[in-house]
């Protein structure tokens, strides 16, 4: 017998179940970058973006703190998705710019392991900026392996497979404005 969904329907084609509407997730990120900038008044304020899911939040993000603000980008991976759990990371694409002395804000899609930020932490630690925080969209906190808190937190969500707003399924649904929960076909 194949696998059924929770309410014990067979799913025939892969189908993206509603979990975070796109106006919700507008309404919270207003409220994050708000928040940000009260904490930080008249600061300029580096966001660093994890490639490549964290981009349509950053953009969003980035548009709701007022005052100065400039991005840059960074992109890590693991050493092979299934040796994760080994918190092996890599750094495909360093940062621009110097972050010396600077408030930086890393802006990531989703917290799962928490084995990528841990690494990123301290890397971007050792440059000695004046302020380091984190803020995400969605924290999977049932999944954590490495002890990481996030300072600025969309929506905890439960440990689903999900798409949308930047994450991805082989590369696709980044784009989606909304995010689900990812239901693949049950095998026949
Ligand atoms: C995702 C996400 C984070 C990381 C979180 O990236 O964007 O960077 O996984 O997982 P962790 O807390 O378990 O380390 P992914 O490797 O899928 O790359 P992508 O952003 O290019 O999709």
């Amino acid at each position: 017998m194949g696998k059924k969904t929770a309410s014990g329907g067979k799913v025939k084609k892969e189908t993206v179940k509603p979990l975070l509407a796109a106006a919700r997730i507008q309404k919270r990120i207003r409220e994050m970058g708000r928040q940000i900038r009260k904490d930080f008044p008249g600061e300029p304020i580096v966001l660093v973006g994890v490639l490549k899911g964290a981009v349509p939040f950053l953009a969003d993000l980035a548009r709701q703190i007022p005052g100065e603000v400039t991005f840059d980008f960074i992109a890590v991976s693991s050493y092979g998705k299934d040796t994760k759990s080994s918190g092996q990371v890599k750094l495909n694409k360093d940062l621009d710019s110097s972050i010396e002395g600077k408030t930086v804000v890393v802006v990531e899609d989703i917290l799962d392991t928490g084995l990528t930020l841990q690494y990123l932490l301290r890397i971007l630690q050792q440059r000695r900026p004046k302020h380091l925080r984190i803020a995400v969209l969605l924290d999977k906190v049932e999944r954590r392996i490495a002890n990481v808190h996030a300072d600025y937190v969309g929506f905890v969500i439960p440990n689903e497979f999900v798409v949308g707003f930047g994450l991805d399924y082989a590369e696709r649904y980044r784009n989606l404005p909304q995010v689900g929960i990812l239901q693949l076909p049950t095998p026949e």
